[in-house]
């Protein structure tokens, strides 16, 4: 834990701080509520017990992320309100759109007032805002006076939407840590807009507030009034095994949550997939449109943070929704110095089908064969970070669930390849061939040799001439191309997965040989294949050869992959496609499931959803042969 400036000024000089507040409850006689008020937000939970304070500090040392908000603002506490003497005594008063970070003990009660004229201003800006809309020529002055004033009298006859919102940011630790249990009790939001309710919380009638749970330290709540909103943040009493208290951030706002968290069922953060130390995950096309200089826009920022947690690690039960708890808790933080932040890398791509913009997330020293989950935040909303802006306080969306694969050290994510640009995912290896810029280098560099041999055989297809003498119409020389290279790319590098992955689309290969670690298959189990060289190499001799990865099963590419190369190029240059049932069908494609990662393609990743079913295996016939590479390429996997 860490305190705050003020905090540790008051932590330092305790005495001092009593004296100060013995000294101002003398000369102001105010209400008891208040001393409390004052005391709590002087005195953190830890100081009343020197050996937590010990702890506390070593804390600190593990996990360096902030604790209590440094934008925190004391003036905004109990000194101002009674001297403009306004909200009730003890009561803290919300400021639109601006979060307050405090303490409560278990089994008290922070009570706030958010009142509607606080918002005059931003009404200003909202009318202001409504000026430069006319700035673009809609709305002639008149009709803008207008509609100003029907909106004043609207809001003053009908009251105004209030969006509450706070997040948990600490929360009771176990004693004795264990990882797989509960979080302590979630704190609970009372909100009152009763005359006769001003302090909202467990003791109040209950028929003058409603009353919320947290839920996984996070709680979004709206209401229409026009009257002031009174919001207890309630801490109920852990149990024994739990010690200290808790943190969090309440804000109010007339436009929109300040603090969010996403309720749809729909992951927002796609995996795409795994090795057996890393993953790579990837957001959602960040835009639909296909604007350039939007584009580019969008390529410069990272709007995104992301955070990550091996499940079997407790540590952020009860605040997965909170941004500020997952801040703090969270195993791996991929954000501005987050925790074990060098875990991750995260860079704006392209990759993909529709080749528009996504924020990818790349997890490098996870460990094998252990699930994780995935949570994507926002801080802040894009355009408005922090306080003062609505919607800053940041959203967190759903978590994603991912396994990474198991440690036989043969599959190894891949990216960033020069030719082969659309590939980024795992594929065959062997730790002692090199790091992952090696095995990337060796796949590419193969399918750009083969592509140049095909180019070869092209350069004698009349692509430029008129369309009279053209191959066909509706396609030219740059579908074909766009389509081979689409092609050769998924073909030349198999993606891979476990050999004991059970997925049964998937094929298993280089069953005869050792894995990196020397062992090699039981008999046994060797027996359950057909012994073809379908199954005892790799689809192309070079991979067991040069990277020698043992045993795995290769995601085939979709078969619609080489529906599109016959349909794309010349009939001259004879590419066929065979038929389900052809001898090899099964080991050379696979064909697309909706919602599954049934087969490999450019861009493919899982939870993508696929273009339909369709039949067929594809591959090329004899005129290949001058296509050396390509040939062997396509047979060894035809076999
Ligand atoms: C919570 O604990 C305090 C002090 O231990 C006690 O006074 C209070 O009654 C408890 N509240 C509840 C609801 O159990
Ligand atoms: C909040 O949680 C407590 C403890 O789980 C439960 O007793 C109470 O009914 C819940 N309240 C609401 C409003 O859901
Ligand atoms: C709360 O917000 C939702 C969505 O913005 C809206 O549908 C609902 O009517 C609001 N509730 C109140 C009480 O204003
Ligand atoms: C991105 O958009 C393209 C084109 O609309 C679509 O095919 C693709 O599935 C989208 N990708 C993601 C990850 O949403
Ligand atoms: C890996 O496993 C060890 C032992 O179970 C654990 O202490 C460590 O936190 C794990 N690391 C990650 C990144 O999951
Ligand atoms: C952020 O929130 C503001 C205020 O609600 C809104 O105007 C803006 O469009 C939002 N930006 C994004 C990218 O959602
Ligand atoms: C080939 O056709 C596509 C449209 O199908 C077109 O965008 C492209 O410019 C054409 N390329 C050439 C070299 O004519
Ligand atoms: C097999 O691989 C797929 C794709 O990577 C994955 O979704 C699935 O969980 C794996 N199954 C097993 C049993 O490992
Ligand atoms: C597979 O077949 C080859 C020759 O056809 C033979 O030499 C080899 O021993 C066989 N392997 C197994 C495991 O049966
Ligand atoms: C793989 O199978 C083929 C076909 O049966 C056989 O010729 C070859 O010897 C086998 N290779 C190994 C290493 O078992």
């Amino acid at each position: 834990m860490q305190l705050s400036p003020l905090q540790s000024r008051l932590a330092a000089s305790l005495i001092a701080t009593c004296l100060l507040i013995a000294l101002y409850l003398t000369l102001f006689t105010p209400h008891f509520a208040l001393a409390e008020t004052l005391l709590q937000e002087a005195l953190p939970p830890i100081l009343d017990d020197l050996d937590h304070d010990l702890e506390l500090e070593l804390d600190l040392q593990a996990a360096p992320t902030q604790q209590h908000d440094p934008t925190y603002e004391p003036e905004f506490a109990a000194f101002d309100r009674s001297i403009i003497g306004r909200a009730p005594v003890g009561v803290m008063s919300l400021t639109n759109n601006v979060e307050m970070s405090l303490n409560v003990e278990p089994g008290s009660t922070q009570v706030f007032v958010f009142e509607l004229s606080a918002t005059s201003g931003e009404e200003r800006n909202d009318i202001r805002e409504l000026r430069r809309g006319t700035d673009t020529g809609d709305l002639p002055g008149d009709a803008l006076e207008e509609l100003e004033e029907e909106r004043r009298v609207e809001r003053r006859q009908s009251g105004r939407t209030v969006y509450i919102s706070a997040n948990t940011c600490e929360q009771p630790q176990r004693k004795t840590r264990s990882n797989s249990d509960q979080g302590p009790p979630q704190l609970t939001l009372y909100v009152s807009t009763d005359a006769s309710n001003e302090s909202p919380g467990p003791q109040a009638d209950a028929s003058t507030q409603v009353t919320f749970n947290f839920t996984e330290g996070a709680i979004m709540y709206n209401l229409t009034t026009e009257r002031p909103v009174f919001i207890g943040v309630h801490a109920s009493n852990a149990s024994a095994e739990f010690q200290g208290g808790y943190n969090f951030r309440v804000a109010a706002s007339t436009d929109t949550f300040f603090h969010s968290y996403s309720t749809e069922e729909d992951a927002d953060l796609i995996l795409v997939d795994t090795d057996s130390q890393g993953a790579l995950l990837m957001t959602h096309n960040l835009t639909d449109s296909s604007d350039p200089v939007l584009h580019d826009r969008i390529m410069a920022t990272q709007p995104y943070v992301m955070f990550a947690q091996n499940e079997k690690e407790g540590s952020i039960n009860g605040v997965r929704q909170s941004y500020c708890g997952l801040q703090v808790y969270a195993q791996i933080a991929a954000t501005k110095d987050g925790k074990s932040a060098n875990m991750v890398k995260t860079a704006m791509t392209k990759r993909g089908p529709g080749k528009l913009p996504k924020q990818q997330f790349y997890f490098t020293g996870l460990n094998a064969s252990a699930d994780y989950i995935g949570i994507l935040a926002q801080n802040g909303n894009l355009t408005n970070v922090g306080n003062g802006k609505p919607g800053g306080g940041g959203h967190v969306f759903r978590a994603t669930a991912f396994t990474t694969k198991r440690d036989n050290g043969n599959c190894a994510i891949i990216q960033n390849l020069q030719f082969c640009d659309e590939v980024a995912y795992s594929v065959p290896s062997n730790p002692s061939f090199g790091d992952t810029e090696k095995l990337a280098e060796f796949y590419d560099s193969y399918a750009s040799e083969v592509f140049e041999n095909f180019k070869k055989v092209m350069a004698q297809v009349p692509c430029e001439a008129p369309n009279v003498q053209r191959y066909s119409l509706v396609r030219n020389c740059s579908d074909c191309n766009a389509a081979y290279k689409e092609w050769l790319c998924s073909v030349a590098i198999p993606r891979c997965e476990d050999f004991s992955n059970s997925t049964d689309t998937y094929h298993p290969r280089a069953l005869s040989q050792p894995f990196p670690n020397g062992e090699r298959l039981d008999a046994e189990i060797l027996g359950k294949f057909p012994n073809l060289t379908a199954y005892n190499s790799s689809r192309n001799p070079r991979i067991d050869e040069v990277i020698r990865p043992g045993p795995y099963k290769e995601v085939l590419p979709c078969d619609d992959l080489c529906y599109a190369l016959v349909q794309s190029c010349p009939s001259s240059l004879d590419f066929s496609c065979p038929r389900p049932g052809d001898a090899g069908f099964s080991s050379s494609y696979a064909t697309r499931v909706p919602g599954q990662l049934s087969c490999n393609y450019q861009g493919s990743a899982h939870l993508v959803s696929g273009a339909g079913r369709m039949g067929e295996i594809g591959y090329m016939s004899s005129w290949v042969a001058g296509l050396s590479l390509g040939a062997s390429l396509v047979m060894a996997g035809v076999i």
